[in-house]
């Protein structure tokens, strides 16, 4: 008894005292001023302080020699808004999101995409959750110091260089967004939270062309899926070894491993951290109606050539292929085990070189039980942290 009188003024003293200290820190962290705020809490549902956008990739990442650009906060948050508002697009009927969406690893699941008026893309929207982490994948962040690790470029023809010109050729697409950024820029200008979010991210500078691309590809940037089943396999061992089965995973999915390791991985990559090869034709048809890298290009020999896809989420992220031909991932596996076409430019990696043989498609002629076994494995590559992530998601109330 004597104890509890004791405790009780004290009890009151902690709780008055702890709730000073919560408003003190809720003042101090409050990041935008206070009608800055206003204006962006009654429209978006954004913290009030920015969420951390600076990809920390795994060691098992690391080791692979995969690095990530350092990301800027207030830019990826303005990014974030600008990437779901349909303000980008001439009707203001699409914004990126809806051809990358992120509950399907920022792809959708059409084999072509309808544009601001209802025509349709040319192409299957790629996945831009396909990557372990964007910047690493790609060559050129938004900071020009930053050289990724290996040459990646964008588009399924690889015609854009950095996210900037990728961004801005395709808000300006006739089928796809049909703005000019300057048309963008007006748009944005006047919208108050736009203002506060620019003010945030650039000071001064505010609204510019330059600073509306910079943002959504500070965003972009900090997009990476490093959580699967298969990372986490892969980091309990510290590392991805073609040779040694993980402990994670089960017989089916191991053996998925193997064959993937051996029919795959030679374009795929052995870690899904960066592709080995950038751009190949892998045999769909004897003769193509597009000509990827090669009309890009001007060249015939790069006809029918196109980027080798990052197959991280591949099981979210169908129809499959530069033209969404494949619904599902078991019939790009009957695909490889025995439909693989004899095109001019098809890649070596598919082809036999024997004594009977000089060249001809390889037939992988996978058994039943190895198709569903490279299926199982391919669906190791989900990332459900990813796909949920709040700082990713729409924030548009
Ligand atoms: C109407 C659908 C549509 C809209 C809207 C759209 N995209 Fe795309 N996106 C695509 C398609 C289709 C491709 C593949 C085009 C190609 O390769 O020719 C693509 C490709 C990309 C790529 C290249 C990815 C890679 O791995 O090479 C990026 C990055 C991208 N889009 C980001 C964006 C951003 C940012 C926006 C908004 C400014 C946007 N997209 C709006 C359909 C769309
Ligand atoms: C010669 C290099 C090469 C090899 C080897 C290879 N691929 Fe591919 N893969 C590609 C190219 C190139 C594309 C895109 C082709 C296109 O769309 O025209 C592709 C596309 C895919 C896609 C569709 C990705 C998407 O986002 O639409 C999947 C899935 C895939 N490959 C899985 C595999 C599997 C499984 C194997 C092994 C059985 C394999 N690949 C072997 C080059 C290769």
């Amino acid at each position: 008894m004597k104890n509890f009188r004791l405790l009780l003024p004290l009890a009151i003293f902690a709780i008055t005292f702890s709730s000073c200290l919560k408003d003190d820190v809720k003042v101090q962290s409050y990041h935008y001023t206070e009608s800055q705020w206003k204006a962006i809490s009654e429209n978006l549902d954004l913290p009030e302080s920015p969420l951390e956008y600076s990809v920390q990739l795994p060691q098992h990442v690391l080791n692979s020699g995969a690095f990530a650009a350092p990301v800027n906060n207030d830019k990826a948050t303005l990014g974030r808004v600008l990437f779901y508002d349909t303000r980008l697009s001439k009707t203001e009927a699409v914004s990126c999101a809806s051809c990358h969406d992120q509950s399907l690893a920022f792809a959708d699941n059409k084999a072509f995409s309808e544009g601001f008026d209802g025509q349709l893309t040319k192409r299957n929207s790629l996945a831009l959750g396909a990557v372990v982490s964007f910047s690493a994948t790609y060559q050129g962040g938004n900071d020009d110091s930053f050289v990724s690790n290996n040459g990646a470029r964008f588009f399924w023809d690889e015609r854009a260089g950095s996210v900037q010109e990728q961004s801005s050729q395709t808000i300006a697409d006739d089928i796809e967004m049909g703005m000019e950024m300057s048309d963008v820029k007006k748009r944005l200008e006047g919208v108050d939270y736009y203002e506060a979010l620019f003010e945030a991210a650039y000071g001064e500078e505010g609204i510019t062309e330059d600073n509306i691309l910079d943002a959504i590809s500070s965003f972009i940037n900090a997009m990476g899926s490093f959580n699967s089943k298969f990372d986490q396999a892969a980091a309990g061992l510290g590392f991805v070894s073609p040779f040694t089965d993980f402990d994670a995973f089960t017989a089916q999915e191991n053996q998925g491993k193997q064959l993937y390791m051996n029919s795959c991985a030679s374009c795929h990559g052995t870690s899904f951290s960066s592709p080995a090869v950038l751009t190949a034709n892998n045999g769909l048809d004897e003769v193509y109606t597009d000509q990827g890298v090669g009309a890009v290009t001007n060249n015939a020999s790069l006809d029918g050539v196109f980027k080798v896809p990052p197959l991280r989420n591949i099981a979210l992220t169908g129809p499959y292929m530069h033209d969404g031909r494949f619904a599902t991932l078991e019939e790009v596996v009957d695909h490889y085990s025995t439909g693989i076409k004899n095109h001019r430019n098809l890649n070596p990696e598919l082809k036999v070189f024997n004594s009977s043989s000089q060249g001809a498609p390889i037939q992988f002629n996978f058994t039943a039980e190895e198709k569903a076994a490279l299926v199982a494995f391919l669906k190791t590559l989900t990332d459900n942290e990813f796909i949920a992530a709040e700082r990713f998601a729409d924030p548009f109330k």
